[in-house]
C-alpha cells in the first residue's frame, strides 16, 4: 500500500505475478497425474490439490492487485452482496451441520475412506464458513465505520455552524 516504498512494491508485485504463474503449471501437472490415476480416491485428492492452486493463484494476483490499486479494498459492497453473503454462511452451517450428523453413521464410522473424505469435506466447510464469517463482519464493520464517520461530520458541522438560531 501506500507505506510500501516503490521498490518494495514493484519486488512484491512482479513476486507474486511469478508465483500466480508458477501455482496454474503446477496445477496442469497435478491435474495430468490425477488423469492418468485409477484409484478414485488418488483421483479427487489430486483434483483437489490442482482446483486449490488455482486457487492460490488467484490469491497471488489479487495481493498483486492491491499493492497496484490500493484504494479497491476500501470499495463498498452492495447490500444485495452482504445479504447473499448471509445467506452462503448460513449453507456452510448447514451443511457442517449434515457432516458431523453423517460421522455419526455406523455405516460410514466403519468405512474409512468415505470416512476420511467425508472429514475432508468438513474441514472444508469449517474453512468457508469461517473466512465467509471473517469478511462479512469486517465488511458490516466498514460500514458501521463509515456511517460513524457520517455522524462525527454531521456533529463538527453543527458545532461550527453553532446551535440552531445561534
Ligand atoms: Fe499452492
Ligand atoms: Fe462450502
Amino acid at each position: 500500500m501506500s507505506s510500501y516504498k516503490f521498490e518494495d512494491r514493484r519486488k512484491l508485485v512482479s513476486y507474486f505475478k511469478n508465483e500466480a504463474k508458477r501455482e496454474i503449471e503446477y496445477s496442469e501437472k497435478i491435474k495430468n497425474t490425477s488423469n492418468n490415476s485409477v484409484n478414485p480416491i488418488v483421483r479427487v485428492i489430486m483434483d483437489a490439490v490442482s482446483q486449490d492452486s488455482i486457487k492460490h493463484s488467484k490469491i497471488y494476483e489479487t495481493m498483486a492487485l492491491i499493492i497496484e490499486s490500493p484504494q479497491l479494498i476500501t470499495e463498498n459492497e452492495s447490500k444485495k452482496v452482504l445479504d447473499d453473503m448471509k445467506d452462503h454462511i448460513e449453507m456452510e452451517k448447514e451443511s457442517i451441520e449434515e457432516l458431523n450428523e453423517l460421522l455419526k453413521n455406523d455405516t460410514i464410522k466403519n468405512d474409512k475412506p468415505l470416512k476420511f473424505l467425508i472429514e475432508m469435506l468438513l474441514r472444508d466447510e469449517k474453512l468457508h464458513h469461517a473466512m465467509l464469517s471473517d469478511i462479512y463482519s469486517l465488511l458490516i464493520k466498514n460500514i458501521t465505520l463509515t456511517e460513524e464517520d457520517i455522524w462525527q461530520q454531521i456533529w463538527n458541522d453543527a458545532m461550527y455552524h453553532g446551535t440552531p438560531g445561534g
